[in-house]
C-alpha cells in the first residue's frame, strides 16, 4: 500500500478512518514511506508507465486541492463551467456529448476524451499538443468557448481572491497562489483518476471465468484478425502514437490533427490512439464524436476506415511514399476525387458473430478506480 491508494480511495478515506482505524494507521505509516517504486495500482495497469514529474511529487493535500479546483465553476468566466463540466464522473470523466459544450452553450469541434489513466501518457489532447498534464491544464481555462477566462493572470486573481484557497496553497506549496501551482494541483488530482481491475485484467491474471466465451473470442480477434492491438497496445490499450484512420474524411471539413502540431505532411489527419479502458461508457467516439456507438465504430474499422491519402499503413494495404501521399492529397483538394481505390483499404471481413464477440470483449474493459472520486461537498470560501 502506498500513497496512491489513499489518493484513489480518497473519498472513502473519512469512512475508512472511522470504520477501520487500524487500517488507517497502517496507511498512514506507509504514506510516509512513499516511494515511486512501491506504487500500487489497480491490477492490470503497469506501474512502470505511470508518470509523476520530478518537480511535482504527489501528496494527499495536493490531490485534494486539485480536486477542489477541478470541480470549481468559479474558474470559468461566467461561473458555470468547471473541468468536471466536460469531464464528469457521471460519464467516466467525459461528457457524453459528440463535441463539448462550454460557456454560453458554445460548442467546439472535438469530443472530450475520458480522463481515466491520463497519468500513463506524456502527450495530452487528441493531437498531443501538450506534453504533460501540467501543460494541458491551462488550455481550457483561456479557451474562449470552454472556460472563457481572459488570461491566466485573471484565473490566478480569482483563485487568490478566495481566502480558503490562499490558505490551502500556503499549506501545500508554501507560497502565494500562482498558475503553475494551480496546474500542478489539478494534474496531481488527475493522476488519481484510474481504471484497472477490469474483467479483462482478472482474466489475464488467471481467472478463466472472468470473461465469457464470446469475449474470449473477441480478445483473439482484437489481437489477430481485427488487428486492433497494432495501435491499442499495452496495459492502457494505446501505443501513445498518432495515426490517421480516416475519421473526418467522408465529406465535410477535415481536422488536420497532429499536423497542426508538427507541420509534417505525414501527420495530416493523425490523432492520438486513445485508451479503450471504460470504452462502453465514453461514447460518442472518435475525436469528432462521429461514431455514436461501439457497433458503428466496429463497422467503421471493418470497412477499413475512410479513404484518404494519409491513411495509416495499418489501415491500407500498400505502403505509400510521402510523395505519393502528397500527390494524392493534391488530387483530393483539387478535384474532390476519392483518392484511394476501394480495394486498397484493408477491410477486416468480420462476420456478424465476430463483431458481436469484439463488442463483448470491449465491454470487459470497464474497471475500477475512478468511481471512488466524488465531487466536493463544499468549496473553499
Ligand atoms: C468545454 C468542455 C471542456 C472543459 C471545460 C475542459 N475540457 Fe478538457 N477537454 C475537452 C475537449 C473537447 C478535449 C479534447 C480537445 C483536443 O484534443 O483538442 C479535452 C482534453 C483534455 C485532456 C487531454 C486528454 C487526452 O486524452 O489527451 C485533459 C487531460 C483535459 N482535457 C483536462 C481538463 C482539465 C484539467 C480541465 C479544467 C482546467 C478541462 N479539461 C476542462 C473539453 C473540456
Ligand atoms: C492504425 C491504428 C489503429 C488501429 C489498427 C485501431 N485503432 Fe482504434 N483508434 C485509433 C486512433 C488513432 C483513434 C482516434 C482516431 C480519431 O479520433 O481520429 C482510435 C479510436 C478508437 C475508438 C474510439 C475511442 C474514443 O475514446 O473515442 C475505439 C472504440 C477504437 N478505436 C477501437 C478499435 C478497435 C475495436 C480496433 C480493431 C477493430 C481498432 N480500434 C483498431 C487507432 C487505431
Amino acid at each position: 500500500m502506498t500513497y496512491l491508494i489513499s489518493a484513489v480511495f480518497y473519498s472513502d478515506c473519512r469512512r475508512t478512518i472511522i470504520k477501520h482505524f487500524a487500517a488507517f494507521l497502517l496507511l498512514f505509516v506507509q504514506l510516509n514511506a512513499w516511494a515511486e517504486d512501491s506504487l500500487v495500482l489497480p491490477i492490470g495497469l503497469d506501474t512502470s508507465d505511470y508518470i509523476i514529474p520530478g518537480d511535482n511529487p504527489i501528496t494527499d493535500a495536493k490531490v485534494e486541492l486539485g480536486r477542489l479546483l477541478f470541480f470549481d465553476t468559479r474558474l470559468s468566466l461566467d461561473g458555470t463551467v468547471s473541468c468536471a463540466f466536460c469531464h464528469s464522473p457521471q460519464f467516466a470523466f467525459t461528457d457524453g456529448l459528440m463535441v463539448s459544450r462550454g460557456i454560453g452553450q458554445q460548442t467546439g469541434n472535438r469530443s472530450a476524451p475520458t480522463l481515466v489513466n491520463r497519468a500513463f501518457s506524456a502527450a495530452q489532447f487528441w493531437d498531443g499538443r501538450a506534453d504533460s498534464l501540467e501543460a494541458q491544464v491551462t488550455g481550457p481555462m483561456t479557451n474562449p468557448i470552454e472556460m472563457g477566462m481572459p488570461s491566466l493572470e485573471y484565473v490566478t486573481g480569482i483563485v487568490s481572491g478566495i481566502p480558503g484557497y490562499r490558505d490551502r496553497f500556503q499549506k501545500v506549496f508554501n507560497r502565494e497562489v500562482n498558475i503553475e501551482d494551480i496546474a500542478r494541483a489539478i494534474a496531481s488530482f488527475e493522476r488519481t483518476i484510474l481504471s484497472g481491475n477490469a474483467p479483462y485484467d482478472r482474466f489475464q491474471a488467471g481467472d478463466a471465468d472472468a470473461i465469457d466465451e464470446s469475449a474470449k473470442r473477441g480478445l483473439k480477434l482484437f489481437e489477430d484478425k481485427a488487428r486492433c492491438n497494432q495501435c491499442h497496445s499495452g496495459s492502457n490499450f494505446t501505443d501513445e502514437k498518432f495515426h490517421n484512420i480516416g475519421v473526418d474524411w467522408d465529406g465535410g471539413t477535415v481536422d488536420l490533427g497532429r499536423y497542426l502540431v508538427t507541420g509534417q505532411a505525414a501527420d495530416i489527419g493523425a490523432f492520438k490512439t486513445p485508451t479503450l479502458r471504460e470504452i462502453a461508457l465514453t461514447g460518442p467516439y472518435m475525436h469528432d464524436g462521429s461514431q455514436a456507438t461501439l457497433e458503428e465504430t466496429i463497422d467503421f474499422y471493418d470497412k477499413g476506415g475512410n479513404r484518404n491519402p494519409f491513411l495509416d499503413v495499418e489501415m491500407a494495404r500498400p505502403t505509400r511514399s510521402l510523395d505519393m501521399m502528397l500527390t494524392m492529397f493534391e488530387d483530393k483538394t483539387n478535384t474532390g476525387a476519392k483518392s484511394l481505390p476501394a480495394e486498397e483499404l484493408a477491410k477486416l471481413n468480420l462476420t456478424s458473430q465476430d463483431k458481436l464477440d469484439l463488442l463483448n470483449f470491449l465491454k470487459t474493459l470497464g474497471g475500477e478506480g475512478w468511481q471512488r472520486i466524488e465531487p466536493p461537498v463544499s468549496f473553499p470560501q
